[in-house]
C-alpha cells in the first residue's frame, strides 16, 4: 500500500487553520522550517547536510527577511488548538536555472507539513490558497525545484497538475541533489 494511502486510513489529524506569516513569526516558521526539514530527509540524507542546511536556510534571520521584502508570500499553518505552527508554505520571485524566464514566474519555494498533518487534504488546501494569490496578483507560472528522489511530493504535485519544465542541482549542505523543475499557470 502507498504512504498515502496509509495516512488517509488514519484518524484525521487535529484540525488546523492557515494564515498569512508577518515578520513577527520569523521564530515560528524557522521551528517549523526545520522540524519539517529534518522529518521529511531523516534517513534519505547525511546527518552533517541536514544540521548545515537547517542552520543555514531555516535561522530566523532567513525567514525574517523574507516577511519584510514585499516580494515573498508566506502562509503559516497553526493548530486550531494551541496554535503550534504544523507547516507553511513561501512563495516569492523565483531564483530557478530555466531556459525560458518570464517577469511574471513565482516560485514555491517551500511547501511542508509535519507528518502527523499530511494525508487528509492540508497540502491541497495550501496549494490552493497560494494559487488563487498568485493568480489574482498576475503571475502567469507558479515554478517550483523538488528533490528527483522524492516520490511522495512527486506524486502530490502531478495530483496538483505541474509539469516538468526543467531540472537543476541543489545545494543541501556540502551535498549536491538533483532537482526536477515543475511549473504550471496558477
Ligand atoms: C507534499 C505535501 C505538502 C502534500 O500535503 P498533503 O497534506 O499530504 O496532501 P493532500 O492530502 O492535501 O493531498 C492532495 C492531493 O494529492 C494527492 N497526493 C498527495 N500525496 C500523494 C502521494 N504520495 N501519492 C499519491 N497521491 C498523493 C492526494 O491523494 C490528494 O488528491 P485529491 O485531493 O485529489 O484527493 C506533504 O505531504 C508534505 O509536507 N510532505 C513532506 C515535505 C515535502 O516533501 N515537501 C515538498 C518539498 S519540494
Amino acid at each position: 500500500m502507498l504512504r498515502h494511502d496509509i495516512l488517509k486510513q488514519r484518524e484525521a489529524p487535529p484540525p488546523v487553520s492557515l494564515r498569512l506569516a508577518k515578520p513577527a513569526d520569523a521564530g515560528l516558521l524557522s521551528m517549523v522550517g526545520q522540524a519539517t526539514f529534518l522529518e521529511s530527509y531523516a534517513g534519505t540524507l547525511p546527518v552533517e547536510d541536514i544540521v548545515a542546511h537547517c542552520a543555514t536556510k531555516h535561522a530566523p534571520e532567513v525567514y525574517k527577511a523574507w516577511l519584510e521584502d514585499g516580494r515573498t508570500v508566506t502562509w503559516l499553518v497553526e493548530a486550531s488548538h494551541g496554535g503550534a505552527p504544523v507547516g507553511y508554505l513561501v512563495m516569492g520571485t523565483p531564483d530557478l536555472p530555466i531556459k525560458d524566464p518570464d517577469p511574471n514566474d513565482w516560485e514555491i519555494r517551500r511547501i511542508y507539513l509535519l507528518s502527523r498533518f499530511q494525508g487528509s487534504g492540508n497540502g491541497r488546501r495550501l496549494m490552493e490558497t497560494c494559487m488563487r494569490y498568485a493568480k489574482a496578483s498576475g503571475c502567469a507560472r507558479v515554478l517550483l525545484g523538488v528533490y528527483s528522489r522524492n516520490d511522495q511530493a512527486l506524486r502530490f504535485y502531478e495530483r496538483m497538475k505541474f509539469e516538468k519544465v526543467g531540472e537543476r542541482m541543489f545545494r543541501v549542505g556540502g551535498s549536491d541533489y538533483y532537482d526536477y523543475i515543475l511549473g504550471r499557470a496558477p
